[in-house]
């Protein structure tokens, strides 16, 4: 029987006999002497060989790294020189009189304390990966955040409740993920996108308070904070204002934060408008640990000789912005060659600047390939507006202004976690006062900036059909040092409404009907009004670990290709599965060589 984990040993056990099962990290043998760094998920123990009991010491001299041993041995001193600080065990080492070797292993592809392993050989051996004390960390604190939130959510009423993953589709925004129905021949479920219209159907049942950890599928584009499977902390109450939501969520997500690790958010979280965060920072998530600001020109440059500023200012979605960087004229041309590239990223066609070399000195103590195109009035705008100082620089962005907030506002991440603007602490925020809709360009039509579901603000319905672009919501979305950690809105719970956003949408009667038809039905049976919001577990996980990928915080991730390395799926699958689904494969081309 184990009486102790490896990790969890120290001088409390001096002179007992105890019993460890763990794995081989290292085995070292010095001067006749083997040692051997026992690991279990507690952490590692430092095990002795004394050549005086040869069975065992020839035993061990048998095992390799990654042989899973029980032994059972006297705890004792390390000797002085030898202990180790980092260790829990460091200051004790265990004497083997027994040991079995309960299995060996072939040689693993990497050591468990290797630090630079590629991703696809860490994937494609995962198992292995997992065992790696930093991988074991990390699930353990994801567990613990889970815990936090659940044991907080139960303490404030909420019940959780499953709802199905066969389902129909709920438009998030991303494609969904399919599954034929073999009884119901050339029908099909969808995987949910998240359990949104169930939630919803749930207050209107009466549960007023409803949470699940649930899994959400999206067939969308793949970033670095992305997953085709993640997992959402899905909240949903009744009766309650978004300002009361968003009061209780900070609460949680504070509590959960200290709790699972250790850190302390502010208290009350800032929140600033959608308007505003687009403005300042480009961005609707934007980092509120970087200091640099974008500021607007649009207003200026509709007159100015030079075409590029002057077109992007006077297109009804143009925009011209600048960003301040203190002390930027020391940038070089190539830093600056290579921000221009980055910004072409985003689709910025150029990255005009400014340096400014003394003030004092008027025009000749500016440099910039742009001076010659814009009036001396302008430029003491510009200076006057971005409040530059000597050594600082100025860069601009000009075109729609999607394109210079995405190029501007990543430009103001990049260079403000490059050149020094960045604190390292938490930065929350709230982001509120959301469009409902935003304009598909590919399209041609409009689209819910949150979902469908979401309540107009007050006084916003009758923008609905008259004027969708200036309807705002009310959403809310937190987020935390640049990444959206959550998302949730007041819902519409009166049927008209909800019939208005459809058409607002575009979508026909017969189309809402045929694919909301449960839920305008159901909001005409005493819906209550209610609201909720969903955490991204994954990404909460991955800021507070400082984890570089959110597949660091998953079991099992999948790649950036949607693929499981491990498994090999998805994969191909039998002939005689497809008939029963009734499903024939279109015959693809052949790649051309
Ligand atoms: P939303 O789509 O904003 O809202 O999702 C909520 C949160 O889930 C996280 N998230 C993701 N995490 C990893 N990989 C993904 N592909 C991914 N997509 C989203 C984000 C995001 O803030 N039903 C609404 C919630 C509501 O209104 O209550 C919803 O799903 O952190
Ligand atoms: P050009 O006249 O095209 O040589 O551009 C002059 C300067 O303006 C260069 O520094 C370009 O990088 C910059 N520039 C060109 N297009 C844009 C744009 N859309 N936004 C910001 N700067 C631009």
């Amino acid at each position: 029987m184990r009486t102790n984990y490896c990790g969890a040993i120290n001088t409390q056990y001096l002179d007992e006999i105890i019993t460890l099962y763990g794995w081989v990290h290292r085995r070292r043998d010095h001067g006749g002497v083997i040692f051997i760094d026992l690991r279990d998920r507690e952490g590692l123990v430092q095990i002795v060989f004394d050549p005086d009991n040869q069975e065992i010491f020839q035993l061990a001299e048998k095992v390799r790294n990654e042989y899973v041993l029980k032994i059972t041995g006297k705890v004792r001193k390390r000797p002085e020189g030898t202990i180790n600080p980092t260790l829990y065990s460091g200051e004790i080492e265990v004497l083997v009189s027994i040991m079995e070797i309960l299995n060996a292993s072939l040689t693993p592809p990497f050591l468990m304390d290797d630090e630079h392993i590629s991703e696809f050989v860490r994937l494609e051996h995962r198992y292995l990966d997992l065992r790696r004390p930093i991988m074991q960390s990390n699930l353990r604190l994801r567990h613990q955040a889970t815990m936090a939130a659940r044991v907080f959510l139960d303490q404030h009423g909420f019940l959780d409740i499953e709802t199905p993953v066969l389902t129909k589709s709920t438009p998030e925004g991303a494609r969904d993920y399919l599954v034929p129905s073999r009884v119901n021949t050339n029908q099909f479920f969808a995987l949910p996108q998240s359990p949104q219209l169930f939630k919803q159907l749930l207050m209107i049942s009466g549960f007023d308070r409803y949470y699940q950890i649930a899994r959400c599928f999206r067939d969308e584009d793949l970033r670095a904070d992305r997953q085709p499977e993640f997992t959402q902390i899905d909240i949903e109450t009744s009766f309650l204002s978004a300002d009361e939501i968003m009061a209780l969520m900070e609460e949680m997500i504070r509590d959960l934060f200290k709790s699972a690790g250790k850190i302390d958010l502010p208290d009350p979280f800032p929140r600033l408008t959608y308007a505003e965060a687009m403005h300042k920072y480009g961005s609707d998530k934007p980092d509120l640990r970087i200091a640099l600001e974008l500021t607007e020109l649009t207003d200026i440059m509709k007159s100015v000789p030079f075409k590029v500023f002057k077109e992007a200012a006077e297109k009804p979605n143009g925009r011209v912005a600048a960003l301040l960087i203190p002390n930027g004229s020391q940038l070089t041309r190539k830093e600056i060659d290579d921000y221009t590239q980055f910004v072409s990223i985003y689709g910025a066609k150029g990255l005009a600047y400014i340096k400014i070399n003394k003030l004092s000195d008027g025009q000749a103590g500016l440099q910039s390939p742009i001076l010659k195109f814009l009036p001396e009035e302008t430029i003491q705008i510009i200076l006057e507006r971005t409040g530059a100082k000597d050594g600082d620089l100025i860069f601009f962005g000009a075109d729609k202004a999607k394109i210079v907030n995405e190029a501007l506002g990543a430009l103001r991440i990049k260079i403000g976690h490059q050149h020094g603007h960045a604190t390292t602490d938490w930065r929350p925020a709230w982001v509120i006062d959301f469009p409902m809709f935003e304009w598909n360009e590919d399209e041609n039509r409009w689209q819910a900036l949150h979902h469908p579901f979401t309540s107009p603000a007050d006084g916003h319905e009758n923008l609905l059909l008259d004027n969708p672009g200036q309807a705002l919501s009310k959403a809310y979305d937190m987020v935390l040092n640049g990444s959206e950690i959550g998302g949730g809105s007041i819902r519409i719970h009166r049927q008209e409404v909800q019939e208005k956003v459809f058409r607002a949408l575009n979508i026909s009667d017969e189309e809402a009907q045929e694919k909301f038809g449960f839920l305008l039905q159901a909001l005409q049976y005493g819906a209550p009004p209610h609201g909720g919001i969903a955490f991204g577990l994954d990404r909460i996980v991955t800021l507070m670990t400082d984890s570089e990928s959110i597949r660091d915080v998953i079991a099992f991730p999948k790649t950036q290709r949607a693929q499981c390395l491990l498994t090999h799926a998805p994969g191909v699958v039998d002939e005689k599965q497809l008939k029963e689904l009734n499903i024939r494969l279109r015959k693809t081309e052949q790649p051309k060589n």
